[in-house]
């Protein structure tokens, strides 16, 4: 399913997509056509995660313009979901003499021993949105507030079936977390659960799965065939005459999954309404599908910003400048505590949406039609 999404989020990022996808063809790991420009300051490592997902190619072309016009030139690699293509990829920026690398981690513990590497040749490294565990070597970490992206989804969830004035439900609700090697999980699903566990404990929410534990609700590698997969099942061990109310989803390409096994069990025709389906990165699809009146919700982060904070962190760094931070507590990595800068995620849905994506040039009114 993400396989198949390739529309770009984001003005800013559509225009520089031509030019970060020629940086990643011509100069994936082990390549050296870079193009040349002004580069006063060396060269910087970008590792991304997928190309498979619309918000990772829009990462990397936003990360690359921000560094090109701070003087930098760039190798953009995707690490297409696999963690040991990433560890050989980022090997290979650290061979070619990178001077900086900003990395989203694919699998958060898979990095220590590249990251070393990196280390022994003062490389400093910046987390990009997912926080690398378990090494001293990473200098900083650039995110949003990720707990709160879980509460903006719990909170929906309640206020959107009534329970917060009062509704008594009970209401059927199924749950969906994130990859369990994302440290952004647990911290999505913590979030969330916090604002629907009294609703749990007082039964005016039923997960009727019982699938409610994290290590029972999470989406390897994030992907939407596998949530859809999870959903047909739920579908057809837990519901006979019973109908999903709601579905806590972290991520808009496991909402779009869901949808599917929604869609084909009848949901969305006749008297059987969609229930109301959170989502993250307000990717083009679901917010096609908001606007549809499919995927209720989005938790939309703009990645023009993460982008800009982490590029001007490795900037600052490598200038002998401190960094700018918001929180040095939060994101203990096992090794340390990173310190952070954390962007503000808004919650979406059909009644915001030009609002915030369109007035906030996120996107155009034409990409959404
Ligand atoms: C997480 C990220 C989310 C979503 C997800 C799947 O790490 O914070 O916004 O993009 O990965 O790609």
């Amino acid at each position: 399913m993400r396989n198949h999404r390739t529309a770009i989020a984001g003005t800013a990022a559509a225009a520089s997509l031509a030019l970060a996808l020629t940086a990643c063809g011509q100069s994936g790991a082990g390549g050296s056509k870079e193009k040349q420009g002004d580069a006063k300051g060396g060269t910087i490592g970008v590792a991304m995660p997928t190309k498979s997902s619309e918000r990772w190619i829009s990462d990397g072309a936003n990360v690359v313009k921000d560094l090109q016009a701070k003087g930098y030139k760039t190798k953009l690699v995707y690490g297409e979901d696999d963690p040991e293509q990433q560890v050989s990829q980022i090997e290979n920026l650290i061979t070619q003499g990178v001077k900086g690398l900003i990395v989203a981690a694919i699998d958060n513990k898979s990095l220590d021993h590249v990251l070393q590497e990196a280390a022994d040749a003062h490389i400093p490294v910046i987390s990009y949105d997912r926080l690398i565990l378990g090494t001293r070597n990473v200098d900083y970490y650039a995110s949003f507030d990720n707990e709160k992206v879980g509460r903006l989804q719990g909170t929906y969830i309640v206020h959107k079936l009534g329970l917060d004035s009062g509704k008594k439900g009970p209401f059927s609700i199924e749950l969906f977390a994130g990859s369990n090697d994302d440290n952004n999980t647990r911290y999505f699903f913590e979030g969330a659960m916090s604002v629907l566990k009294p609703y749990l404990d007082d039964k005016r929410l039923v997960v009727r799965s019982g699938q409610t534990a994290l290590n029972k609700v999470t989406t390897l590698r994030w992907d939407g065939a596998t949530a859809q997969r999870r959903m047909d099942d739920i579908l057809t061990s837990s519901y006979k005459s019973e109908r999903v109310d709601a579905v806590l989803s972290p991520y808009d390409g496991i909402s779009i999954g869901v949808l599917s096994a929604l869609k084909s069990d009848g949901y969305g025709s006749g008297n059987k309404p969609l229930p109301v389906i959170t989502g993250q990165d307000a990717e083009l699809a679901s917010v096609k599908s908001i606007i549809a009146g499919e995927q209720t919700q989005t938790v939309y982060k703009d990645l023009r910003k993460l982008a800009e904070v982490a590029s001007t962190m490795l900037d600052d760094v490598l200038n002998g400048r401190k960094p700018k931070v918001n929180d040095v507590k939060s994101y203990d990595n096992g090794a340390k505590v990173v310190p952070s800068y954390l962007l503000q995620p808004v919650s979406v849905d059909r009644s915001n949406y030009e609002e915030v994506l369109v007035k906030g040039g996120y996107y155009t009114d034409a990409q959404l039609r």
